[in-house]
């Protein structure tokens, strides 16, 4: 065993040389960025008073964490779930090195998550951390969502959403991936599209207000409007895009949510944290579906210097319009200009450097 401390929290977790699904309690560290934010997101919603489910806790980080980094309003009690047969004890342990108390606010259960979740009285806020597709809990999360709750959803399964099985992601999301430099943005579209369809049966339209990719996961935030006439707002921009889909074709984020997530004290989280949310807020405000690949063109037009990004991004805005980098891919520009356009820039430039 060994000690970590993660934000405010300090947990026992196993000493593995690789992270896998095997360890006793599962933690791992490459997920603080998905927990930093988790955090940054329901800090900066205008909601107080919420009640949480961490239906998968694993080692009860993620609890602890929004328990000692979020202002006490926010809080009103936190339900903490896992099924794996030590966790509910490593919970327990975790929460006592933190000086944290059970009962008042928060409690702990050993069930299976749909059990757990259909048990309950429902919940404001319910974050989906699974291993993989988060599909065998999204009909009981969706149903105990209140009526304006936040539903966090996690994916791993990238190799069936990014279109390295197609067959998969037909099967397990009901939508055609695309391999290329868009297949993160587009995986996180199917995935979006998904939930949002579960959601229509109940009558509820969850419009996501944070979404992201990184590493080997996707992960959107989605409010929940209850109604009729919203969710058939909410099914008229689901379409194709470049022969993929059908996907979420709406935007990815709420730009004043990402305004203040990124006004927010970045002390408390990891310096991935602050550049991160610098490149989606920035992003946010383009509500491009897909972006141009800087590196794609430079081979079309066989150009043998590849322009630098800034340059780019300059000359496009002197055009008037609107360009920034993406956080899907380090060679990718979302602009609101045809790509027509784009693609003479990038040749301009590019021959400027031959
Ligand atoms: C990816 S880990 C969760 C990590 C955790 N949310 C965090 O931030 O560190 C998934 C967890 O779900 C638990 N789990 C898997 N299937 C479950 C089920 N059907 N019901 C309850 N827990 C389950 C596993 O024991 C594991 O701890």
């Amino acid at each position: 065993m060994q000690f970590v401390q993660e934000g405010s929290a300090k947990i026992r977790v196993q000493k593995v040389s690789v992270v896998s699904k095997s360890m006793g309690v599962f933690y791992n560290p490459v997920m603080q960025l998905n927990r930093d934010l988790t955090i940054a997101v329901l800090e900066a919603v205008p909601q107080t008073h919420l009640s949480i489910a961490d239906p998968l806790a694993g080692t009860g980080i993620r609890a602890i964490r929004l328990l000692k980094e979020l202002p006490g309003s926010k809080i009103k009690s936190i339900a903490i779930n896992d099924y794996g047969p030590n966790a509910a004890r490593a919970i327990r342990k975790n929460f006592a090195l933190n000086k944290i108390s059970l009962g008042k606010k928060a409690g702990i259960s050993c069930l299976d998550a749909n059990i757990f979740l259909l048990n309950s009285f429902g919940f404001d806020y319910i974050d989906i951390d699974p291993f993989g597709t988060p599909n065998p809990y999204l009909d009981a999360a969706i149903k105990r969502l209140s009526r304006d709750g936040i539903l966090a959803v996690t994916a791993t399964d990238t190799a069936a959403l990014a279109g390295t099985f197609p067959e998969a992601c037909l099967r397990k999301y009901w939508a055609m991936p695309q391999r290329g430099s868009l297949q993160h943005e587009i995986g996180l579209r199917i995935l979006i599209r998904k939930v949002q369809l579960i959601g229509a049966q109940y009558e509820k339209a969850l419009i996501p207000i944070f979404s992201y990719s990184k590493e080997h996961y996707l992960r959107a935030f989605l409010q929940c409007t209850k109604g009729k006439k919203f969710v058939d707002g909410i099914l008229r921009n689901h379409g194709t895009f470049r022969g993929a889909g059908p996907l979420w074709l709406g935007n990815l984020w709420d730009i004043p949510l990402v305004k203040k997530m990124g006004s927010l004290s970045q002390k408390k989280f990891s310096g991935e944290f602050t550049s991160f949310i610098r490149i989606i807020g920035k992003e946010a405000s383009i509500p491009s579906v897909g972006f141009f690949d800087i590196h794609k063109v430079c081979e079309k037009l066989s150009l043998r210097a590849v322009p630098r990004t800034e340059s780019i991004l300059g000359a496009i805005r002197q055009k008037g319009h609107a360009a920034a980098r993406t956080h899907f891919n380090d060679c990718g520009i979302r602009t609101s200009m045809a790509f027509e356009d784009f693609e003479k820039i990038v040749a301009n430039l590019g021959k400027g450097r031959e």
